[in-house]
């Protein structure tokens, strides 16, 4: 187990700056899950904590010590790859011991390490087969077990689960989370998949062009976030945002208008002004299907998605991205039916429209 510290870190390709000023503090033994799009600087980030990546500038401390110039092999820190790049000519076994191996560690002691982890990861029948005997989810297994033999203080993965099919990802997931809590060492963890972000992780950094939007728990990133962009990011499906302006500010709260319409509802803040405008964010689920009056607005069905457990609607409203509704499956809507939408004040968070940041919750 290890703390981890990221103070001002900076990362620069000549021209190109990656990394702007991270600054993140890790608890020893916690999982945190790096999201962010493409490009953001996620595997960037990870490599300069392996040290496989020189640092622009700032610092990175693992246990309080400054590991800027200390030799990747010697940081005691795993890195799984979303390509587990294994040794073809080698056994599933020379595979696993191969770092030990090299580290000149007792035989003795590497075949039990091997066995102990082969077992924990459910490969001992695997151990003399050949990589290109195995399937897809069993490698990445074993690139796992490659990594945790050594019994590193940190663990990095780099979206280790992106090449695996749906069944193989739900069943290496629970893996991972299980050996976290039986092991339990401090794992960092990079994915686009917003699932695995949010049940694996104790605690979420939402990175954007190489700086912290956001670090929290996944509930608190869920229910509260920060700005415009957090909000669209946690969360599958997305969160609707709609256009409104501020219509009338009473002590405790205001109305608003959407689309030239007059919004017979009151919403709870009054931190805004008269006509400014301001973007409502609604979460699938919180959006629903009301009367004309009770409406923020209204919009033809354009598009339906049948899950097995719900239905999500998506309805085209004029100058707006498409709306996403997520209703139980017993529901009448059919293609093309005009729906109006509402949603309890309770559940709307209200951004800035120009800065984007929160306003309400
Ligand atoms: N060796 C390099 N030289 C120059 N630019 C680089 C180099 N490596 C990465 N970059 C740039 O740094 C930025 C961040 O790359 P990085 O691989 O960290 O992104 P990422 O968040 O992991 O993206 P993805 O989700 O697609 O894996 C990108 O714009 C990339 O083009
Ligand atoms: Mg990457």
């Amino acid at each position: 187990m290890s703390s981890i510290k990221l103070n001002n870190l900076y990362k620069d390709y000549g021209q190109t700056n990656v990394i702007k000023g991270v600054d993140v503090e890790i608890n020893s033994g916690e999982f945190v899950v790096i999201v962010g799009p493409s490009g953001c600087g996620k595997s960037t980030l990870l490599r300069m904590i392996a040290g496989l990546e020189k640092i622009t500038s700032g610092t990175i401390e693992i246990d309080d010590k400054v590991v800027n110039d200390i030799d990747p092999a010697k940081r005691n820190v795993a890195m799984v790859f979303q390509s587990y790049a294994l040794y073809p000519h080698l056994s599933i076994y020379e595979n696993i011991a191969f770092g030990l191996k090299i580290a000149k560690v007792d035989k003795e002691i590497i075949t039990q390490k091997v066995l102990s982890v082969a077992n924990t990861l459910e490969l001992v029948d695997q151990l003399n087969k050949l990589p290109k005997q195995l399937s897809g989810g069993q490698r990445q297994r074993v690139a796992i077990a490659r990594a945790l033999v050594r019994e590193p203080k940190v663990f990095l993965f780099d979206e280790p689960l992106s090449n695996l099919d749906a069944g193989l990802r739900v069943n290496t997931r629970i893996e991972l989370a299980k050996l976290h809590q039986s092991i339990s060492a401090t794992m960092i963890y990079v994915t686009h998949d917003q699932v695995e972000a949010l049940t694996l992780a104790e605690k979420i950094v939402v990175l954007n062009e190489g700086e912290i939007e956001q670090f929290g728990t996944p509930m608190e990133l869920y229910f509260n976030p920060k700005n415009k962009f957090i909000a669209g990011f946690i969360g599958s499906p997305k969160m609707n945002f709609i256009k409104a302006s501020i219509l009338n500010v009473n002590k405790n709260d205001c109305k608003v208008m959407v689309l030239d319409k007059v919004v017979d509802q009151s919403f709870p803040i009054s931190n805004v002004k008269t006509n400014e405008d301001v973007t409502l964010g609604i979460r699938p689920e919180n959006l629903k299907s009301v009367t004309l009056e009770q409406s923020l607005c209204s919009g033809g069905v354009e598009l339906i998605e049948s899950l097995g457990e719900y239905d999500l609607i998506y309805i085209r409203i004029p100058q707006h991205e498409l709306l996403c509704m997520k209703v139980e499956i017993k529901n009448e809507i059919k293609m093309k039916d005009v729906i109006h939408l509402g949603v309890d004040s309770e559940n709307v968070h209200i951004f800035d429209e120009s800065s984007m940041s929160k306003k309400w919750p």
